[in-house]
């Protein structure tokens, strides 16, 4: 079989998604156990005991389909953000949401314009519709830089994304910058703001998009419940907008995109209230202990508004990344960034930063 000459040509420009290394696939290749997992910017406390015991009542359900309209969980949602159901659509993880917004608007006659270094699903869903990415380099190389992007606006720009706070730099578009930016755009492109770490943000000039959803027809804001929520294996991520743009998407997505127990899970998980602050505390606790130590280390890193931190090894990062894999600590080099030199270590129990910051000296003092 000649795979090259049947494979849609665009399917074969696509670069693999690289994932943070399970923790499973560690303790197996290295034969040791306890390994601990800061790759993937997931929730060290687990899922809320309303989650957990909502997941055990639906166990009995399984054998049904799930709702195909999300009508309970985008109720919780809307009472919960203030926004109509019609203003949702809910998907199998935002990775689903994304490949949903390309497979909807998308054609091999659109421009994306997707800054960099950020979330690598962006490229891969605008490649899969043969549409063309137009990559906007950070300022200095790092976090998002709207006035390049404005530039790079053309008669074929149909889509852009704003990560924010941003993946995997940690860093935000403020709410002056990005209003100013929305205002300047023509108003049939699509800008998507992907919130997934906007929880943890606490910069009082850190925008709320879904604020700025009441101003803006062509906005589209995601949320995710695999961080805050610590629902990531269970996949459930939503975007908000105007209905006209939903209702097209609606038509679009799987019938059953999301499980039956995502759903109840997700209404769970909003309900969750103390679950979610302590969520938020224990990043915000990560964030000063990381900052601490990395500073007393003279080490460089990025001021993040995530639960994770980019840090600067000033050297090609494979060689740390090893070396905390071989003592049992899953990071994320960034290599597939194109970030050659840095790490990004999701913040986690303060027993797990703790175990970090000495495998870190460790490495650090070699
Ligand atoms: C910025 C960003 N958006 C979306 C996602 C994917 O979210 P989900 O788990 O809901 O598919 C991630 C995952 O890490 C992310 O970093």
């Amino acid at each position: 079989m000649n795979i090259n000459a049947i494979v849609r040509n665009c399917v074969d420009k696509i670069p693999p998604y690289i994932p943070g290394k399970p923790i499973e696939e560690v303790e197996r290749e290295l034969g040791i156990n306890g390994v601990i997992k800061m790759a993937s910017n997931e929730n060290p406390l687990g899922p809320s005991n309303e989650v957990r015991q909502v997941i055990t009542q639906m166990i009995d359900k399984i054998q049904f389909y799930p709702d195909a309209n999300h009508y309970y969980l985008k109720e919780a949602l809307s009472q919960d953000l203030g926004l109509k159901p019609e203003q949702l659509l809910v998907g199998n993880g935002l990775d689903d949401v994304n490949r949903i917004v390309a497979e909807t608007f998308l054609t091999p006659d659109d421009e994306v314009i997707i800054p960099q270094p950020t979330f690598s699903m962006y490229k891969s869903v605008t490649l899969l519709m043969n549409a063309k990415p137009i990559l906007v380099k950070g300022l200095e190389g790092i976090g998002n830089d709207l006035e390049a992007m404005r530039k790079a606006v053309t008669d074929h720009t149909k889509l852009i994304f704003i990560c924010n706070p941003n993946n995997p730099t940690g860093t935000i578009v403020k709410q002056a910058t990005l209003v100013e930016f929305l205002q300047s755009l023509p108003s049939n492109i699509i800008v998507v703001l992907d919130e997934a770490y906007a929880d943890f943000a606490n910069d009082p000039e850190f925008p709320n998009g879904l604020e700025l959803l009441k101003k803006f027809n062509n906005l589209m804001v995601f949320h995710t419940f695999s961080k805050i929520h610590a629902l990531a294996g269970l996949r459930l991520g939503y975007a908000a907008a105007n209905p006209a743009l939903i209702g097209q998407m609606q038509k679009v997505r799987d019938p059953f995109n999301v499980n039956i127990l995502a759903l109840a899970a997700g209404i769970a998980a909003l309900n969750s209230k103390k679950h979610i602050m302590l969520s938020k505390e224990l990043v915000q606790m990560g964030r000063r202990s990381f900052y601490e130590e990395l500073d007393e280390l003279n080490i460089e890193y990025l001021p993040t508004q995530a639960n994770f931190i980019l840090i600067d090894c000033k050297q090609d990062s494979q060689d740390i990344y090893q070396y905390l894999l071989r003592n049992g600590i899953i990071v994320r080099p960034t290599h597939s960034f194109g970030l050659p030199n840095h790490i990004r270590v999701t913040f986690g129990s303060a027993e797990q930063n703790n175990r970090f910051f000495k495998v870190l000296r460790a490495a650090w003092k070699r």
